[in-house]
């Protein structure tokens, strides 16, 4: 795996020409490369580039449904969030593995999350770096037993993860967690851990059901536990063509307890997201400008609060930017 920005796309979200970016680059003596004459960097010349200041947090791409692209948009959004320069950790939390194995990992020999909550294995050891700016903490089937575990312990689903994340949240800008299809004391731990809970919807009888046990259960959490949980909706695999899902989603949209919850940013139907997991990389590792790329970039773009900054002209600017916190 080999994420690239593009000279081109950092130039749009900076306000900045191609020109300005490239003179940056060289200025900090930083790695780039050119293809097909388009320049492009990694995460690390990103951070230098970029310079932004994120306001770290946890999210947690949660619903009771599978295949709806919780996995595919973890392990896309952590690789273009890195490549704004922001220091990501992924955690799998889903026994079947499946973001492990798409940043080409194997848990056999290493902790994971329910041997931190067993044997008292530090988070701080479960972290494998996967890629430059992505750590993750990997799973595998025995993470079937977290729930097992936390009665096991009496954890309070309250602290179980919240104490750890403070900590994961000084040394990272974005946490995100793969959560299994499912309902829980684990998956409700996190609900209470996290800042913001997002649930990838497609527009199926099946996955509207699911985000309704998912509302509803979130609904209970904070009854419950007398706190706000922040739920966001993200559409996924959107077919603009299909009249069935406009007026789905208009159905969707109007409901009260949806209201207000859909992000702006939306993912359309696209075979370049199967087909880079296929081959264990990332939209991002190619440079061509397409609408998966785009759609994955206003997602992450509105997660880490990032605002493109649009200038007509004018002169070449040195400020340092930002993003609106
Ligand atoms: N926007 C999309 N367009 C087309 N296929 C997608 C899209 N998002 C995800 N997929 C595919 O849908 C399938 C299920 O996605 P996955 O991320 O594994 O869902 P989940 O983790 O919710 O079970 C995968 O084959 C994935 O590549
Ligand atoms: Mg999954």
């Amino acid at each position: 795996m080999n994420p690239k920005m593009t000279a081109m796309d950092a130039a749009r979200a900076l306000g900045q020409s191609e020109a300005w970016v490239h003179l940056k680059l060289q200025e900090y003596a930083l790695s780039y490369s050119k293809s097909q004459n388009q320049i492009y960097f990694g995460a690390r010349s990103a951070q230098r580039i970029f310079q932004y200041h994120f306001d770290p947090k946890v999210i947690a791409f949660q619903i009771v449904k599978g295949g709806t692209g919780k996995t595919s948009l973890v392990y896309e959004v952590a690789v273009r969030a890195s490549l704004y320069g922001a220091k990501v950790l992924c955690i799998d939390m889903d026994q079947q593995g499946n973001l492990t194995n798409a940043f080409n990992q194997n848990a056999e020999t290493i902790p994971v999350m329910v041997d931190s909550l067993l044997e008292g294995y530090n988070l701080q050891d479960c972290i494998v770096n996967v890629a430059e700016r992505i750590d993750l903490i990997p799973s595998r089937i025995e993470n079937a037993m977290l729930d097992e575990a936390i009665r096991l312990k009496k954890l309070s689903l309250e602290t179980v993860y919240r104490i750890p994340f403070q900590h994961l949240k000084s040394q990272y800008d974005l946490i995100i967690v793969d959560c299994p299809p499912s309902l829980g004391q684990s998956v409700a731990a996190i609900a209470l851990a996290a800042d913001k809970i997002l649930a990838p919807v497609t527009l199926e009888k099946f996955a509207i059901s699911g985000l309704e046990v998912t509302e509803q259960s979130i609904r209970e959490l904070q009854e419950n536990y007398g706190i706000e949980i922040s739920l966001g909706i993200i559409l996924n695999k959107f077919d603009a063509r299909s009249l069935l899902s406009q007026e789905t989603l208009q159905r969707l949209k109007r409901q009260p307890k949806y209201q207000n919850r859909f992000l702006k940013s939306f993912i359309r139907l696209s075979n370049e997201i199967p087909n880079a997991t296929a081959n264990n990389r990332s939209i991002f590792d190619v440079i061509k400008s397409t609408y998966a790329k785009q759609d994955v970039d206003s997602l992450t773009q509105e997660l880490l609060e990032i605002i493109p900054i649009v200038v007509d002209s004018g002169p070449v600017s040195d400020t340092v930017l930002i993003p609106n916190l």
